[in-house]
């Protein structure tokens, strides 16, 4: 692969399905009664893990490249797993799947590839264990019958879920992976589960459980749910991922010669933080024939070329735009002035270190970086130049870079696209279709 600037780029598409509704839909869907259709579903190798992963705790699931059929079992319905579930590079996997776990009367066995294994579980063993689930982790599961124990709370570990009591739970940082391990575990406990967060974060678990029958109360950063609901399964149709539209979002706004339609888009508030983000740094963005699907909001997003200019992205604005901090340091770098991205430690703990792999491509490029121990400072329109763009395995990182190689002058190569098959699988062809 190797991109160079483009002339112009207009038209329309839609970009795949959300990928946190994607997993929520198969995982729901496999706890609740009777059968979930899933359409719009998310074939990115992320949403295929939660798949397989279901597969192996006994549920029915047919997968028809495009719509996902799930025949749920109900709440006690899943089956002991008779090997290691793997998750591949994803977390909302391991860490939402963990929560549904703890209340299984079994042992099961986690791991992933090598970026999962060095991120960390602690944020969901503590409350998973202070409900009553028990945790062990291994030094590799590789060979089974080799491991040896660790305290390193990370992948591979064994989970033995089981008898589950309800907590009130403060939990340290804004994250929704927390937040529904905890809540899910809670459809199993002894009464009413709380999660309290410093700042509110993607809501889609409660949005879609609701949408199942569970009874689920949010109020500000807290969300409370009652235990053993009767889950009857839905048709959910997935919208597309504003994580995904986020990369043409920013080409639209960048590139000189753009307008790009970007269709059935979700844009729900709790993750549309970059198009706040885009409309603060002079961008033009609008949204069109907003309404709601499945319970969640959805728009067209209708961008174009834009004189863009710095802005400071902190505190609340964080969590509602977490996965889109690479493509907006990308903006940034095309902005005039300066760009702080502040309160965001979070970064470093992603696919990869996010804080450190924006700052060391963005360089190579040409970019004015300055990395901080809670997000980066970004003086904007040095001139960037195309390199070889070390993604780390990080579909984010990849795609960041690949808008502003279309941006910048010479070409730019990959050590390894093939990772934007993680949430994006058609990315690069979607490039190629608004390219003139
Ligand atoms: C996700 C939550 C976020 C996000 C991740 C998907 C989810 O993670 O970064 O890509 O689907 O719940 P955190 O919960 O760690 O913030």
């Amino acid at each position: 692969m190797e991109l160079t600037r483009k002339h112009a780029f207009r038209g329309e598409l839609s970009v795949p399905g959300d990928k946190s509704i994607s997993h929520r839909g198969i995982m729901f869907g496999a706890i609740s009664n009777g059968l979930t259709e899933v359409t719009n579903f998310l074939q990115g190798a992320d949403c295929l893990s939660t798949i397989s992963c279901f597969r192996q705790l006994g549920i029915a699931i047919e997968n028809d490249g495009s719509k996902v059929l799930v025949q749920g079992k109900g709440l006690h319905g899943l089956a002991a797993p008779n090997k290691t579930l793997q998750v591949g590079n994803s977390g909302t996997t391991l860490r939402l799947i963990s929560g549904i776990l703890a209340g299984q009367p079994f042992e099961s066995t986690l791991d992933g590839d090598a970026s999962i294994r060095k991120r960390p579980m602690k944020r969901i063993f503590t409350p998973l264990s202070k409900m009553g689930a028990q945790f062990q982790c291994w030094d590799s599961n590789d060979f089974p019958e080799q491991r040896k124990e660790t305290t390193s709370h990370c992948a591979p570990f064994t989970i033995q879920g089981g008898s589950i009591k309800h907590i009130h739970y403060h939990s340290p940082i804004a994250s929704a992976q927390v937040k529904s391990a905890t809540l899910l575990a809670g459809l199993y406990g002894d009464g009413i589960t709380k999660v309290t967060e410093p700042v509110l974060s993607r809501n889609h678990t409660e949005l879609m459980l609701a949408g199942f029958g569970a009874k689920i109360l949010s109020t500000d950063a807290t969300a409370a749910i009652w235990p053993e609901p009767k889950l009857e399964g839905q048709a959910i149709h997935v919208p597309g991922d504003i994580s995904s539209a986020a990369y043409f979002i920013a080409l639209g706004l960048i590139h000189p010669h753009a307008e790009i339609l970007i269709q059935n888009t979700g844009v729900n508030p709790t993750r549309s933080g970059i198009l706040k983000a885009a409309l603060a740094m002079g961008g033009k963005a609008a949204l069109l024939n907003e309404r709601t699907v499945s319970g969640e909001p959805v728009a067209d997003i209708l961008v174009s070329s834009s004189s863009l200019h710095g802005a400071v992205i902190e505190g609340s604005m964080i969590p509602t735009l977490i996965d889109e901090l690479p493509i907006l340091a990308v903006m940034a770098a095309f902005a005039e002035g300066t760009t702080v991205i502040k309160d965001a430690q979070e970064l470093k703990v992603k696919e990869s270190n996010r804080i450190a792999t924006v700052t060391e491509n963005l360089r190579a490029m040409g970019g004015d970086i300055t990395p901080t121990e809670d997000g980066m400072v970004i003086r904007g329109q040095s001139p960037l130049c195309g390199t070889r763009i070390k993604t780390y395995g990080d579909h984010r990182i990849a795609m960041s870079f690949a808008i502003a190689g279309l941006n910048a002058d010479g070409n730019t190569t990959f050590d390894d696209e093939g990772c934007v098959t993680v949430s994006y699988p058609s990315f690069f062809q979607d490039i190629e279709k608004l390219a003139r």
